[in-house]
């Protein structure tokens, strides 16, 4: 069946997959003439319901990568909520100039088992949630670049592949020797989640880390209370953060008065030793 949408799916707390994913959307739906939706599932009323697409469907997909896999706590709603039905995917994972691991190969199986064709995929560079300076100014102009070329190409194997199938043909096969999803690097199954750790080896328990709150500079505007993916920021009283933390984030980042800030040893130590260790740029990488 001929496409007739393209969509944009995402959780971005810091922007970043956002960029990405509305980037790739664009460029496919450009190049197939077609109208797009978007549907962003960052608040915890968004992923309280069912998304089910169908075969006239193109769906971008993107989350970003959290202790190199599909982040936990999203994990969830993009397994038991996100229905294909025969639609076309294109996930993409975020992730912060040191490793994507598992996560790219963990979004595409998830994907491929709910229905899911996995036309193509892309792991791309950002800032890392953490820090201003790891993969700061990220993603560029090449980042974005790719991910338009990700758009266009997907558009074009799968308009192909649509058309090869009306026309009763046999469906050509891609790279990967099969006709319905795309390989990538990485685990599926996935391996264990990253461990931070210091450079004796020793882990790094940031688990318990929690922002805090600079009480002077806060203007009460309780925009990190809307914006918190968990909605663990009380609106009232936003120094208390009262559920779980999933460090994305959102908060310090958006914060317009800078009040939001970590201070947990053990997290400022990580984020120290990566902005240390991952000084290399990593590339962006696309897959069709
Ligand atoms: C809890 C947490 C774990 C992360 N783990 C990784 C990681 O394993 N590898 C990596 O390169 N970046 C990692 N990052 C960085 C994010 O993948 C990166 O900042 C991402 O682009 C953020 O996307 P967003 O702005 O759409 O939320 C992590 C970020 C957070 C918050
Ligand atoms: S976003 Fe920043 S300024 Fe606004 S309420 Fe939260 S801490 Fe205060
Ligand atoms: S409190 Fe934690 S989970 Fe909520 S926005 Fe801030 S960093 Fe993210």
């Amino acid at each position: 069946m001929s496409k007739k949408t393209v969509w944009s799916v995402y959780f971005s707390a810091t922007g970043v997959t956002e960029k990405i994913v509305k980037r790739t959307a664009d460029a496919a739906a450009e190049k197939l003439g077609l109208p797009q939706r978007m549907f962003c599932f960052n608040s915890p009323a968004s992923r309280r319901e069912a998304l089910s697409f169908g075969a006239e469907d193109l769906v971008v997909l993107g989350v970003p990568v959290y202790a190199g896999r599909v982040p936990n706590l999203l994990l969830p709603y993009v397994r038991d909520f996100i229905k294909g039905n025969g639609a076309a995917a294109v996930p993409v994972v975020t992730y912060g100039n040191r490793d994507f691991d598992d996560a790219l190969a963990e979004l595409c199986g998830v994907l491929e088992k709910n229905g899911f064709q996995t036309a193509a995929a892309g792991a791309f560079v950002g800032e890392h949630a953490f820090s201003r300076v790891l993969g700061a100014g990220r993603p560029d102009e090449k980042d974005l670049c790719l991910a338009s070329d990700l758009g266009r190409r997907a558009a074009e194997k799968i308009s192909a592949h649509d058309a090869e199938k009306m026309s009763g043909g046999s469906v050509p096969a891609d790279d990967s020797g099969s006709s319905g999803s795309v390989r990538v690097p990485g685990r599926f199954p996935p391996g264990p989640y990253y461990t931070p750790r210091d450079r004796r080896g020793n882990p790094i328990n940031i688990l318990k880390a929690r922002p805090k709150t600079d009480a002077a500079g806060c203007i009460r505007c309780g925009l990190c209370a809307v914006l918190c993916p968990l909605g663990s920021v009380d609106i009232d009283r936003v120094s208390e953060v009262t559920g779980i933390c999933m460090k994305c984030n959102a908060c310090v980042k958006h914060c317009p008065a800078a009040a939001k800030y970590f201070d947990d040893p053990g997290y400022l130590y990580h984020k120290k030793e990566l902005e240390e260790i991952y000084t290399r740029r990593a590339e962006s990488r696309i897959f069709l």
